[in-house]
């Protein structure tokens, strides 16, 4: 029967392959799946790891995408949120329940800090800070639920002692999460860190930094090792709707291949940046964990045994430059830009008042304004000569 128009423009004669071989795997985009039959339809079972039913439950796209992370991270199980916050608080309100006490480090993403400090006053839960240098201020009490770590933390950049905390958990049954953005898989594995194979229970990855590499897509990941800790994050993925789109998987899953290689030009860059930023004297600090001047050293020696550190580097100006100088510095920058968030091409710079930031003492941190160098993919002498400028124009 010949259609009518407006059928004939909705149904093609002409069927895609369903499998072709090509560099990049095909990219579905769904929010329907057809089932080929009522028998496919009532014999669905979306708990399944791969099984086809809604978009919001994955598609061929998104599965390899989170089976390639897992594989990357050391992990079996993979869920994908479309914001590295988003999967943040997914671990967050999986495991969280009234008269809960979770651990957070001092130096934890900010906003991790906040959704916390949000299920503290309208759900109950209980938040405590430790130093994620000093393995003793973790002093967990009967309800201790979960522990935040990050490696290294944002902005301040301490590597915590990770051996010791992980131990001490394990020791009382608390759940392990790591924010392990800025390791990205690559500078250790969350799964396996130790020479007595130690592994936290959650990787937690905003794939929109190294991963998606182009300062253009949001995307977070949860891995896990254990199957049953992975279920119940499934449930509660699969009820808070969380999903990404196929378009963003697929340019996520193109930019891995080349992570590796901008991770390591991005930590040499950062490197060679940090050791001429050391010889500024505008600047009361520099911190980057893989400076043999920095408080957590140690730690980072003993967890990154690739020697792989990611590209932040921050520095604390002396209090002789005020808020209207460094907002003058930064002005003055030119290839890196003033912005949130790092793993780019482009190199970033954003400013941190620590005064509003932490919630323990300090005494390993000078006083001053912090700004934090993001470092992307342009030559390092270019970035030392920008920073060099902004200087200038300050010290003038
Ligand atoms: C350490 C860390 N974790 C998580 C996130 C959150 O990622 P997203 O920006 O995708 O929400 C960020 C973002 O800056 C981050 O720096």
């Amino acid at each position: 029967m010949k259609q009518k128009p407006v059928t004939a423009l909705i149904h093609s004669s002409r069927k895609a392959p369903q499998y072709i071989n090509t560099i990049q795997p095909p990219l579905f985009r769904a929010s329907t799946i057809i089932f080929e039959n009522t028998d496919a339809l009532f014999n669905r079972h979306w708990t399944d790891r791969y099984d086809y039913s809604y978009g919001t439950h994955g598609t061929p796209t998104t599965f390899t995408l989170g089976d390639h992370i897992a594989q990357i991270e050391g992990g079996e199980y993979c869920l994908l949120a479309p914001s590295g916050l988003s999967a943040i608080n997914l671990v967050n309100s999986c495991f969280l329940s009234h008269g809960d006490e979770v651990w957070v480090a001092d130096n934890i993403y900010g906003p991790n800090m906040e959704h916390l400090r949000h299920l503290e006053k309208s759900y109950g839960i209980i938040v405590q800070v430790y130093n994620p240098i000093d393995a003793d201020t973790f002093q967990p009490n009967e309800n201790a639920k979960l522990i935040w770590l990050e490696a290294a933390g944002s902005v301040t950049l301490e590597f915590p002692d990770l051996v010791r905390l992980v131990k001490k958990a394990k020791a009382k049954n608390i759940l392990t999460a790591l924010d392990n953005t800025w390791g990205a898989g690559l500078a250790f594995n969350a799964f396996d860190f130790s020479h007595e194979h130690l592994s936290v229970d959650i990787s937690v990855h905003a794939l929109t930094k190294y991963p998606s590499g182009g300062g253009d897509i949001l995307m977070g990941s949860v891995v896990t090792q254990d199957n049953a800790l992975h279920h119940k994050l499934f449930r509660m993925h699969a009820i808070q709707g969380i999903a990404i789109s196929g378009d963003d998987a697929a340019q996520v899953q193109r930019s891995l291949a080349s992570m590796q290689i901008r991770y390591e030009h991005q930590s040499q860059s950062a490197l060679k940046i940090l050791n001429w930023l050391k010889s500024q004297n505008a600047f009361a600090q520099v911190l980057h964990p893989a400076d043999s001047d920095n408080i957590s050293h140690t730690y980072w020696n003993q967890t990154c045994q690739t020697g792989q550190s990611a590209g932040l580097v921050s520095v604390i100006f002396k209090p002789e430059f005020d808020v209207n100088k460094i907002r003058k510095f930064c002005d003055h920058l030119s290839l890196f830009k003033l912005g949130f968030s790092w793993g780019g091409p482009v190199s970033l710079v954003m400013i941190y008042n620590l005064t509003d930031m932490r919630h323990l003492e300090r005494t390993h941190l000078e006083q001053g304004l912090l700004v934090r160098f993001c470092i992307g993919l342009e030559h390092p002498d270019d970035l030392i000569q920008d920073i060099q400028n902004a200087l200038q124009a300050i010290q003038a």
